[in-house]
């Protein structure tokens, strides 16, 4: 049965958490495998409205399970809310839905009061991280001195853990002029309850997925953030801390990549992105607001109102480059309706010269203009279109032209929120 990797083909927020949902009635086990509750993945079944920061988007189908794999860092206060949540809401009603690995890390206060600190000292150069301890914990992660979830079971050996990084970790926040009188006892005793609250969930995830190959079952991965985000391969350093890209999806889960059968990019029909950094086809003018007001494209985490842009597609090319995409779903087409012309960015124009491939230094990137070719819109509403054929002609060509500029055949477009609103023209577990 094949094994299907989801990937934000641009900044985030492509739509992964629809797709996924979408996708999660053909497969088994639905899978996280990097970042954390930086993520917020919209999902809408019936007009009811979930957004999910780490749980994986296959859990409002049941029956199915959801594994949060060694490459996730984990807040686990956000873990337990969004546990509570979900059951809250008549959904998650079996216990074994959910499976956390032990070699996860863990999101501890100073990662989070770290993350604050240096945002707030880095001023107008700041990032704009999501403010959740993402990068700080995977530093403690490569730094080798982290808390993973196999210690957060365990009070002892968390109590331990906890002395002995609390020290550096109060230094630091002095260094950065933040509060740093963090309370050992306190912070021991709250970690140790959210411990006790995850234990039953806790286990050796990569041999879960495993037996679950061995046992002819599908698994379906599910990426957080995008690839111009990831940390080796986005735009640096305005990228998130953990690599976005499908190669993680292997070491992210502890699968072998040979079990990898696809890769499916997801990007908008535009472009958005949120938090600092180059973004070449960025409109600042009153196009750019339509976009924003149409599209809602407010931050499903923090709320921040998204940049948004034209669809790029050297972009796209690069994403389909570093990902290996064998399809790509294209959403929010709905949100197009209505502009008389519809721009695509073909090439950009650096130092006089034209160029194809996107530039991998930030500074090049920033003086790119954005070379574009220009399509004509169209005005039906697409959100009731069921079927390819149902699409105007414009909105088909224009779907056809990003497909053959990025060198990666459609294989879904998606044309509003709702789980039903979409039109999958090449489903990749039936392949
Ligand atoms: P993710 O992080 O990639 O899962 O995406 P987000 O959930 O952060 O942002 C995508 C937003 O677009 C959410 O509000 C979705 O409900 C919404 N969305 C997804 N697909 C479509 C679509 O085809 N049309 C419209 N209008 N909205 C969509
Ligand atoms: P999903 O999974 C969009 C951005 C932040 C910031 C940068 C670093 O919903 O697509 P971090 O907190 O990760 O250290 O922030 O990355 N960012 C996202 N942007 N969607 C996301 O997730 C994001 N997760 C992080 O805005 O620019
Ligand atoms: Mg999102």
């Amino acid at each position: 049965m094949p094994n299907v990797v989801v990937i934000g083909a641009q900044w985030g927020d492509e739509g992964k958490g629809k797709v996924v949902d979408l996708l999660t009635q053909f497969a088994d086990v639905v899978v996280r495998f990097q970042g954390g509750n930086n993520a917020g993945h919209t999902l809408v079944v019936g007009g009811e409205k979930t957004i999910l920061h780490l749980i994986p988007a296959g859990i409002l189908h049941p029956g199915k399970t959801c594994v949060i794999g060694n490459g996730v860092v984990i807040d686990p206060s956000v873990m337990v809310g969004e546990i509570d949540k979900l059951k809250a809401k008549g959904a998650f009603q079996d216990e074994r839905q959910l499976v956390i690995s032990l070699d996860a890390h863990v999101i501890m206060p100073w990662h989070k009061a770290i993350d604050l600190a240096r945002e707030q000292a880095l001023g107008d150069g700041k990032l704009g991280t999501t403010g959740r301890g993402i990068g700080p914990t995977y530093e403690d992660k490569v730094a080798r001195r982290g808390i993973r979830i196999r210690d957060l079971v365990d009070e002892a050996r968390l109590a331990r853990r906890v002395a002995e990084r609390l020290p550096s970790a109060r230094e630091e926040l002095r260094r950065l002029g933040a509060a740093s009188d963090l309370d050992e006892g306190a912070i021991v005793r709250q970690y140790a309850e959210l411990g006790r609250r995850l234990a039953r969930y806790a286990a050796d995830a990569s041999l879960v997925l495993h037996q679950a190959i061995r046992g002819g079952r599908s698994l379906l991965f599910e990426g957080a953030q995008g690839t111009m985000l990831d940390v080796d391969h986005g735009t640096y350093p305005f990228v998130t801390s953990s690599n976005t890209v499908a190669g993680n999806a292997a070491t992210g889960s502890g699968i072998g990549p040979t079990e990898i059968d696809t890769v499916i990019g997801i990007s908008k029909a535009y472009s958005t992105r949120v938090g600092g950094g180059p973004y070449p086809t960025e409109l600042k003018d009153d196009i750019g607001e339509k976009l924003r007001q149409i599209g809602h494209e407010f931050g499903a985490t923090t709320g921040r109102p998204r940049r948004t842009g034209w669809f790029d597609a050297l972009a796209l090319r690069y994403a389909a480059r570093v990902n290996g995409f064998d399809g790509l779903a294209i959403t929010k087409l709905d949100v197009l309706t209505g502009f008389p012309e519809i721009k695509v960015a073909v090439a950009y124009r650096l130092r006089g010269k034209v160029v194809e491939e996107m530039p991998c230094d930030i500074e090049e990137l920033g003086r790119c203009e954005p070379v574009y070719e220009t399509l004509p819109g169209w005005t039906e509403k697409l959100d009731g279109v069921r079927a390819w054929g149902g699409l105007p002609q414009n909105a088909r060509s224009y779907v056809e032209r990003l497909a053959k500029l990025v060198g990666v055949k459609v294989m879904g477009v998606s044309v509003g929120a709702d789980r039903g609103e979409t039109i999958l023209l090449d489903n990749p577990f039936k392949r």
